[in-house]
């Protein structure tokens, strides 16, 4: 990886506010902002087009063969482009979140993504979101963090994000889905949910967002 970008991995289980902190920490540092969920999730409402059972591995890999997944970036925000389509508002939705679990844990679909998260780290710098990004697509990342929060803070989070949009979901719901998706992501054979041996790990339960924030810029700026 060429030695003058700087990219900072941050990993960490749904719900832990990955996405929003580090979307206003890339801002404030001026790197752009990478959400790999994205990309599995993207992977996962394919699948769910196409009728099959996300549960199914080799029918989940056959769905590869033909389509085409990418990111772009428009005005530091990004978008999703499923064959070409933009697909970023219907990735959102919770059959699209159980999706993008159960295909992550297909390695056909891992490799198929792993090139590109590749290329964009090493052209930009960036804050990199996912779930294996400090340990498996950037080990050599110069940063690399691990938010967390307690489940029960994470799904009441989701909770409020979901209810604002309009939907009918319970609370319970949340904290059901969110369990099982803790359990399958770091579970799972290939690339699970796991802490770096070198990554500063931040608990963001009972912190406000700005804290968060804080606390991640901070730990960019200590390692640089
Ligand atoms: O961060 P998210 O909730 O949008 O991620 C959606 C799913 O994708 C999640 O269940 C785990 C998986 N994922 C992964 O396995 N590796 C990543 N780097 C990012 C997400």
């Amino acid at each position: 990886m060429s030695s003058n970008v700087i990219n900072v991995a941050i990993d960490g289980p749904a719900g832990a506010g990955k996405s929003t902190v580090s979307r206003a920490a890339a801002k404030e540092l001026g790197f752009i902002y990478v959400d790999t969920g994205a990309l599995y999730r993207a992977v996962g409402v394919n699948a769910l087009r196409k009728g099959i059972d996300t549960k199914d591995k080799p029918a989940v890999a056959e769905t590869l063969s033909g389509i085409s997944v990418d990111l772009v970036f428009e005005n530091g925000e990004q978008k999703v482009l499923l064959n070409g389509e933009d697909v970023s508002v219907e990735i959102r939705t919770p059959p699209a979140s159980m999706a993008a679990s159960d295909v992550s844990a297909v390695p056909e679909v891992r490799a198929f993504l792993f090139d590109l998260q590749r290329d964009i780290a090493k052209r930009n710098n960036c804050i990199m979101d996912g779930r294996d990004i400090g340990t498996v697509v950037l080990p050599d990342a110069k940063v690399k963090i691990f938010l967390t929060a307690d489940p029960e803070e994470r799904a009441m989070r989701r909770f409020k994000e979901l209810q604002e949009k309009g939907s009918t979901v319970t609370y319970k719901e949340v904290l059901d889905d969110l369990l099982v998706r803790d359990y399958n992501d770091s579970h799972r054979e290939i690339a699970p949910l796991k802490p770096a041996e070198d990554s500063v790990v931040i608990n963001t339960t009972g912190i406000t967002f700005e804290e968060s924030v804080n606390k991640i810029i901070e730990t960019v700026k200590e390692k640089m």
